[in-house]
């Protein structure tokens, strides 16, 4: 149950919201908390949704932790509010198929996952028969139900070295997959590890990544996805100035990256992991009191809370499609039960499949 003073408490201490401000967001809390309890609804929140949206939450977490409290929840709840992106809309109504789910905006996309479809998913499978095939979580369902896993920035790892099948193949954010893969260091055992990289010229690039190797596969250029690569257009930005920068004007004890970012960037981090990852990997540090975080701005808010004695830094880049959610769309999508999330049901079959496969994966050894 949300204890709205402390809520209150939180945004003004923690995130500095001004009394004013303060004014206009607590009443809007109030009816969302009224409403969902009447309704036996709950919110889902990402790490990279506004501070009062994450506190008002019944969950907020990285895609891995919502996917497993969508999992778990009771029959009693009937309506799931995800202040999230439209993939992970989706993500949450494979893992509930009986519940209704919406979003506040169903303009909430992602620039990864407007990088695959299925036309070049199956152009992929055809030449590579014997590949099994993860996609990132950052994937429509349609996508997610055609691969032989789903994995996130929590455990690409382990799904990588545990799937079977040789090669390897994930798609479709290549410096995600280049960072992961590089980071797998001796557990890539003998396999060939694929990423796709982008569409160019008529032909989907497949690279090779411990050789570096290119492979073409041609494409009709009307079956393409929608953007020629799948990567992430909020830490694709990331420069190695910013890090150059930060050093340079602050006392920066560590610099910790999520795997979006280019991997000439990763490589100058100290860490690079999930939005989970993150706070995992400052417990128990209290010598790295300046940290540097290169990901969404947003992420401040679970990380100031974990940390309030850490001060942090980032050369702060939001994403656009994340802030399309606010507590106004929020409290409408929760009052009128608007923007519903549906899938057909072999497209929800197939990504639970995916999805239950990663968790599999997941609990075995790495
Ligand atoms: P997480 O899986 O870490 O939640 O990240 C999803 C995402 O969209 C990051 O940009
Ligand atoms: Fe997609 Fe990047 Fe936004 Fe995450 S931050 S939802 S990967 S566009």
């Amino acid at each position: 149950m949300a204890d709205l003073e402390q809520i209150k408490k939180k945004l003004s201490t923690i995130h500095k919201y001004s009394d004013s401000e303060l004014d206009i967001i607590m009443p809007k809390l109030e009816e969302i908390d009224r409403i969902r309890k009447a309704k036996h609804a709950v919110i889902l929140a990402h790490y990279y949704q506004i501070p009062p949206i994450q506190l008002i939450a019944d969950k907020a977490g990285d895609s891995l932790a919502l996917a497993s409290y969508a999992k778990a929840l009771p029959n009693e709840i009937s309506l799931i509010v995800t202040s999230t992106v439209y993939f992970m809309a989706e993500m949450v109504k494979s893992m509930c198929p009986g519940k209704k789910v919406v979003i506040p905006d169903p303009k909430a996309g992602c620039s990864i996952a407007d990088g695959m479809n299925v036309n070049a998913l199956r152009k992929i499978r055809e030449n590579y028969p014997k590949a099994a095939i993860v996609a990132y979580i950052n994937t429509t369902a349609e996508v997610k139900s055609e691969v032989d896993a789903v994995c996130t920035s929590a455990n690409a790892g382990a799904i990588l070295s545990n799937i079977e099948g040789n090669p390897v193949i994930l798609l479709p954010d290549y410096f995600f997959s280049k960072n992961i893969i590089t980071g797998m260091r001796n557990k890539q055992n003998g396999k060939r590890y694929l990423a796709y990289k982008m569409i160019d010229d008529g032909s989907i690039i497949m690279e090779d990544i411990l050789t570096g190797k290119e492979e073409r596969i041609k494409i009709n250029e009307k079956e393409a996805p929608l953007l020629k690569d799948g990567t992430c257009m909020v830490h694709n930005k990331f420069t190695e100035f910013d890090i150059h920068e930060y050093r340079k004007n602050n006392r920066i004890d560590v610099v910790i990256a999520h795997p979006e970012v280019r991997p000439s960037i990763a490589n100058m981090a100290d860490a690079v992991g999930g939005t989970e990852k993150m706070i995992e990997y400052l417990k128990g540090k209290p010598n790295m009191k300046n940290v540097l975080f290169i990901t969404e701005c947003d992420m401040a808010a679970p990380l100031r809370e974990a940390f309030p004695e850490k001060e942090f830094f980032t050369p702060c880049r939001f994403c656009d499609y994340m802030r399309k959610n606010n507590l106004n769309n929020l409290l409408d999508s929760l009052k009128k039960e608007i923007h519903e999330v549906n899938l057909g049901p072999e497209i929800t079959q197939g990504a639970r499949r995916s999805m239950e496969r990663m968790f599999e994966l997941t609990s075995m050894l790495p």
